[in-house]
């Protein structure tokens, strides 16, 4: 397993052009499946949750072309094989994303259960109950779900019981198959969920009201092939924006969209940094002054993403003051605070989703291990800022979803180096 080796105390400072959005992307890649025609996307991160979500729609037959350095089109008019096995789906959650999609337009399909993961139980009652009411069968079977449909799925009327991502995106796209109309409600308004409408209107549907509470499908009999451009990454623009504020930097962000980052640019500012933005630039300076502890409250967009609370963390970790940082998504999302403590920072639960910190002035160099995801992008930040070497084992989680990620910290002035396990 790779890690990364960061002697700390350099400020960031530069310009960085952030990828494309992993979140957009895997869902997009879900909804090819919903068409027989092809469809060309564009912006897409070479990450690794992207190469499994590829190689998932691989093995469920459809033909995959890699066009340049970011695009991919897909085709799924040969699709044949319609079990997503616990092999790919264990791997990554994203792979659950399938099943909407396949039971529109096949009727039938078998998805393994996602199981629980580094970040809570991160149950999936929700997708199922809703398509339950879109008049699918669904068995749970030896770690399986397989769901049926005789006939056309029926649109119906649906409220989710608690906003999640991932439902909003499954039922919307079967819904889109469906015959009749399905509003949905108490949805989420992730811009992700806005992207992935936009796509599937490239393909035909026929979908409003993304980016509110309530979304409208009329069902379509089939979907035409389309394509779309995906955003920059908003979580990796926070990650990025977090780092060069912990090392008293400056960063320009290019290509990006400052408007969906509304709540975080905010926070950022309570934080004393300096935010300036135009219509496609974030600009953060945090050169002059002390950073001061700011509290910090998850929540569903547009509040502040939980895939940005550990990276908030590690910055209160070494602001001045004392701070609280509460998740409220997921129950179990503080593995990094105990590895941040190895970096030196003061911080302890006070409850299973309640952080307390107390800022220090420095923090030292130390061996730690990534353990999820957005837990691993805390530990770059708080390596940045340690003064003397650490090493931050098991990144092949950075690598899910960050793109490069040591050559972009490289052009920011950072020294940092990848270390290939033999
Ligand atoms: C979540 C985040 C998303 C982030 C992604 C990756 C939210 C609302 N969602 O999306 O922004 O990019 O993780 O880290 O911030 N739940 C149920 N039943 C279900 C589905 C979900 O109880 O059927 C609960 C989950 O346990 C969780 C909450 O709903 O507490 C939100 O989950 P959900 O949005 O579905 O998670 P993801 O789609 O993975």
């Amino acid at each position: 397993m790779d890690s990364l080796r960061i002697r700390g105390g350099i400020p960031l400072n530069g310009e960085l052009c952030p990828g494309g959005s992993k979140n957009a992307t895997l869902p997009i890649l879900a909804a090819t499946l919903l068409s027989s025609g092809s469809v060309d996307i564009r912006n897409v991160p070479r990450v690794r949750d992207v190469t499994l979500m590829l190689e998932l729609l691989d093995t469920l037959g459809a033909e995959i072309e890699v066009n340049g350095s970011d695009g991919v089109s897909v085709n799924t008019s040969r699709v044949h094989n319609l079990v997503a096995p616990y092999e790919l789906v264990r791997r990554m959650r994203a792979s659950f994303l399938v099943l909407g999609p396949l039971l529109a337009r096949f009727g039938q399909v078998e998805v393994s259960l996602p199981g629980g993961c580094a970040i809570g139980s991160r149950p999936v009652d929700q997708h199922l109950k809703a398509l339950r009411k879109l008049g699918a069968s669904i068995d749970l079977d030896q770690g399986y779900v397989t769901a049926r449909s005789k006939d056309r799925l029926q649109g119906a009327d649906i409220e989710f019981d608690v906003v999640t991502v991932g439902g909003t995106q499954n039922v919307m796209m079967a819904a889109s198959l469906a015959q009749g109309t399905t509003r949905l409600r108490n949805v989420a308004m992730e811009p992700e969920v806005v992207e992935l409408a936009e796509c599937l209107r490239s393909m035909g549907a026929h979908i409003s009201g993304d980016g509110t509470e309530c979304i409208t499908i009329v069902g379509q009999e089939q979907l035409h092939g389309g394509g779309c451009k995906v955003r920059a990454d908003r979580i990796e623009v926070g990650t990025f924006l977090a780092a060069a504020a912990a090392t008293h930097g400056s960063i320009r962000i290019v290509d990006c969209d400052p408007f969906v980052l509304n709540t975080v640019l905010e926070t950022f500012q309570r934080f004393g940094t300096t935010i300036k933005t135009d219509e496609s630039t974030i600009e953060l300076s945090a050169q002059h002054g002390e950073l001061r502890a700011t509290d910090i409250v998850t929540g569903v967009y547009p509040g502040i993403p939980t895939d940005l609370q550990a990276q908030f963390l590690a910055l209160n970790c070494v602001s001045r003051g004392n701070s609280r940082v509460v998740e409220t998504v997921f129950e179990n999302r503080f593995m990094h605070l105990q590895e941040l403590v190895r970096l030196g920072a003061n911080a302890s639960l006070e409850s299973p989703t309640i952080a307390v910190i107390q800022g220090v002035s420095k923090l030292r160099g130390a061996k730690v291990m990534a353990t999820d995801l957005r837990a691993s992008s805390s530990l770059v930040i708080g390596a940045l800022v340690a003064d003397g070497m650490s090493q931050i084992n098991r990144i092949y989680h950075l690598d899910r979803g960050y793109e490069r990620i040591e050559e972009k910290l490289q052009l920011l002035g950072a020294d940092v180096e990848r270390v290939r396990a033999n």
